[in-house]
């Protein structure tokens, strides 16, 4: 018989591994993957291109339902396209970083992409590994395994001045204050803050490497499916 749906939540601040994490794990297991900052870095790209001020509230909500945002759920080449454009690359460029955090605090924007999320998550055929900020309170609250990655500052702005490397020029101290920033941010907004769901599995990855999270990811994912 083939295995049940399994749906997997996986949350926690920039830089602790989330999207490497939950790319692998769902590869190894056969599941979908669904990286839900990028569609919220989409909409902003959007409004970026389209002339509309992010720190306006209101211009943001009415514009928001604009742009079609559509992501591929293959965790070995996930997609994203608004209006059919390609927004892989122009999503990760430091203007959009920067904007992305106050994009995403408004509700209407919230309200539109959980709703996407939800309908990608339930017509995920094998089940989906869904990483975000507020996946396993809000979007997802019935998640068969919830996971809150953390680590260090520290070892999480090295991590993204590794990833950043030969893309942008980034020093360490610079990519540390801005992360933090945009942890405050995405904590400290109004709607649907970051933060660790009740019946969470906190995973401190600070000393571990990549291939010792994706085991424990792992782990729990069978334990949780066995019990469904
Ligand atoms: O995971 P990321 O760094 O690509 O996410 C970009 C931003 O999107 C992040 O600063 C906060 C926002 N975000 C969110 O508000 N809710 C999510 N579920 C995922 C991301």
């Amino acid at each position: 018989t083939a295995p049940a749906a399994v749906i997997v939540a996986i949350d926690g601040p920039a830089g602790t591994g989330k999207s490497s994490t939950s790319k692998a794990v769902a590869a190894k297991l056969g599941l979908g993957y669904l990286d839900t900052g990028a569609q919220y870095r989409a909409i902003t790209w959007w409004m970026l291109t389209n002339g509309i001020d992010v720190k306006d509230a209101t211009a943001v909500a009415d514009a928001a339902v604009k742009p079609v945002i559509v992501s591929g759920t293959d965790p070995s080449a996930p997609t994203i396209t608004v209006d059919g454009l390609d927004a892989a690359g122009p999503i990760r460029t430091q203007e959009v970083t920067s904007a992305v955090s106050a994009v995403s605090a408004v509700p209407e924007v919230r309200t539109l992409i959980t709703d996407l999320q939800r309908s990608i998550a339930a017509e995920a055929p094998n089940g989906i590994v869904v990483e975000g900020r507020d996946i396993g309170i809000t979007v997802l609250p019935d998640a068969d395994l919830k996971v809150f990655l953390t680590a260090s500052p520290e070892a999480r702005a090295a991590r993204r001045s590794g990833e950043l490397k030969g893309k942008e020029a980034t020093d360490l101290a610079a990519t540390r204050e801005a992360l933090i920033k945009r942890d405050a941010a995405d904590s400290g907004r109004k709607t649907s803050p970051l933060a660790k769901a009740d019946d969470a599995v906190e995973v401190d990855t600070t000393e571990l490497t990549l291939e010792q999270v994706i085991e424990c990811v792992v782990t729990l994912i069978e334990g949780a499916g066995a019990e469904k």
